[in-house]
């Protein structure tokens, strides 16, 4: 939600490196881009658009500077235009600023900056920084307290950058929204996330809440509220720049569907003793959950449904909640394990119920993609998927990898019946995904259904997650209406909507009841001429009730359920293909939901 970068010590390298940053972070947000640019004045370009809508206005103008800020925009206050885009600047135009989140308190400060004669150019609730700081400035602060002094007056979240005239150095705070600096050789940056720099650089430092930096030409420096030194720890990132290039493929959620089998392997390295027939996850000790709640948002609530179903076959009650909900109607906890799945570590809701748990007295767990992440840092326990940096706005490998992750969760900290054909099961699951991605029919039935008017996913027990997350999918990228049901929740109401003009996507594995029963209701909905895709390992007969299959091979239900949601990918992402619809940056989205 919004990217923020900034870099100094690149020399007249500067834009270059800014806006290339800018790029990585587009899965941010991408309704307008901006860049500042210290060079004794500050010197602003930004416009509403994609950052190649911002390479085209940097053509035509001649920005220079050796230190810089940039910004890539998902909107909150006010539409996406020029004037709304970042950076934003005070009066003067000696001071710009960057921002990702959201300050509550804006209008109070705007009204009283108004009364004292300042002039605000856009809608936003960040322009009140620049022209807070414009008063700190005139106060005599330096920029460093001048930014100490603005953000005690702010209510909200924050991960602010400036730049100002007359200082070779950018100025940040940090609160509530992720920010990261990254250690060159002989320059620094920082930004919302890692991508954007680790072309340059693989060291990094995660600042926490209520700190603050200055990064200049001697290096960087990290101060808390009271203007005392933080000393930090420098982490080293594991995976590689080139893992946040699009490899030849057209799409970055076409190479990530395809890096699944990767992404698994590496998920289950070195946790699971399959001769034993035992999990064991580093780093979380003895948890033995009795009870488990899990939080969660859109694809990772769908993970959150199938992980919750796995605590409870192995008889340990476990509940699954939007944390929308549960952050403002928290549910009573007991002595639950909170469980928050969480692929970027910074949704703003899931962090809101999982701090709600917290202030409860409940032990917290993330299930993330993002090491050093909030969700990471504020938990007690952290659990990562680690599927490799995601950079399409659509989740599709991390999916697979969370669904891979709480089946080690499940099985290291449960007395599960079986639990020895289940690892096995995941053992085999990479090469499975492999196979299926390299042969398949999704391209033919995305063809055949690329007109209709809508689309419905069914399923049950563990295949229930997997509909409702076939249909996220093809809302996300194909624009077009789809829903997913539980199965038997069809005849209760949505049935009324289904024609010949609405095929039914049924996930159908094994041949036990519920997948007797689901084959009576796609009994039901071939009776009422809808078109039926299957999705099942013919152990069941709904292939003769079927116009299209698409097969997975036949394994454990739990492993089935990834590979039927590979099915699925494959199938909306052709279906947005053929539709010619912007996939890795569908309209109105962003990655990482940092507001709530
Ligand atoms: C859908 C999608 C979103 C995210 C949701 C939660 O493709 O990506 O629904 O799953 O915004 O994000 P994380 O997992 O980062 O908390």
């Amino acid at each position: 939600m919004c990217g923020i970068i900034g870099c100094v010590g690149r020399g007249d390298e500067t834009l270059d490196v800014l806006v290339h940053g800018l790029a990585k972070l587009e899965y941010r947000g991408y309704d307008s881009a901006g860049v500042a640019l210290a060079n004794g004045g500050v010197s602003v370009c930004k416009r509403a658009g994609e950052i190649d809508d911002l390479r085209d206005e940097l053509e035509g103008n001649s920005l220079s500077g050796k230190v810089g800020i940039g910004h890539t925009r998902w909107s909150t206050h006010g539409p996406p235009t020029d004037e709304n885009a970042h950076p934003h600047q005070d009066c003067t135009g000696d001071v710009a600023v960057v921002h990702n989140g959201i300050i509550e308190n804006y209008q109070e400060i705007r009204d009283e900056l108004v009364a004292e004669g300042h002039e605000f150019k856009s809608d936003t609730d960040t322009e009140v920084v620049p022209h807070l700081i414009e008063n700190a400035l005139a106060d005599g602060d330096s920029p460093e307290d001048a930014i100490r002094y603005v953000v005690e007056r702010l209510d909200g979240s924050y991960a602010i950058a400036a730049v100002v005239a007359g200082h070779e150095a950018v100025f940040v705070a940090r609160n509530d929204s992720p920010l990261v600096l990254g250690l060159g050789d002989d320059a620094t940056y920082l930004a919302s996330d890692v991508p954007a720099f680790r072309d340059h650089t693989d060291k990094v430092v995660y600042l926490d809440d209520g700190e603050f930096a200055r990064l200049d030409a001697d290096g960087w420096e990290v101060r808390n509220l009271a203007g005392e030194r933080v000393e930090k720890a420098v982490d080293t990132v594991t995976w590689d720049a080139e893992e946040t290039g699009k490899s030849g493929y057209d799409h970055f959620m076409l190479k990530e569907i395809h890096e699944q089998p990767r992404a698994l392997r590496q998920c289950l390295r070195g946790r699971v003793d399959e001769m034993a027939g035992t999990v064991d996850i580093e780093d979380l000790g003895d948890l033995s959950p009795r009870r488990v709640q899990f939080v969660a948002c859109g694809t990772s609530y769908h993970a959150a449904m199938y992980g919750a179903q796995l605590f409870q076959r192995a008889g340990v009650p476990a509940e699954v909640y939007l944390a929308s909900e549960y952050a403002t109607s928290p549910p009573p906890i007991g002595d639950s394990l909170v469980v928050g799945v969480t692929q970027s570590g910074e949704t703003a809701d899931t962090l809101s119920a999982l701090r709600e748990a917290r202030a409860r007295g409940a032990r917290t767990l993330a299930v993330t993609n993002t090491v050093g992440s909030t969700a990471a840092r504020e938990c007690d326990h952290a659990l990562y998927i680690r599927a490799g940096p995601e950079i399409g706005v659509a989740a599709s490998k991390t999916f697979a990898s969370q669904l891979g992750a709480l089946n080690l969760l499940a099985l290291g900290t449960t007395q599960t019946d079986g639990a020895r054909d289940a690892i096995a099961a995941l053992r085999d699951l990479p090469g499975q995904v492999q196979a299926l991605l390299d042969e398949n029919d999704a391209r033919a039935v995305a063809e055949a259904y690329q007109d209709a008017g809508a689309y419905f996913f069914i399923g049950r027990g563990l295949q229930y997650p997997v509909a409702l997350e076939g249909a996220l999918k093809m809302k996300e990228i194909t624009y077009k209406h789809a829903e997913g049901f539980a199965a038997g929740e069809l005849k209760h109401g949505p049935l009324a909507l289904v024609t010949q003009d609405t095929p039914v996507f049924a996930v159908v594995l094994g041949d036990g009841e519920r997948a007797r029963k689901t084959v009576g209701n796609v009994k039901e909905v071939e009776a009422r001429d809808a078109p039926v895709v299957a999705v099942t390992d013919g152990q069941s007969d709904v292939e003769r009730y079927a116009d299209h299959v698409l097969e997975v091979p036949e394994t454990h239900p739990r492993a089935g359920a990834v590979l039927a949601n590979v099915q699925l990918q494959l199938v909306s992402y052709y279906t947005a293909k053929l539709l010619d619809r912007s996939i890795d940056k569908p309209r109105n989205l962003a990655k990482s939901v940092t507001v709530e």
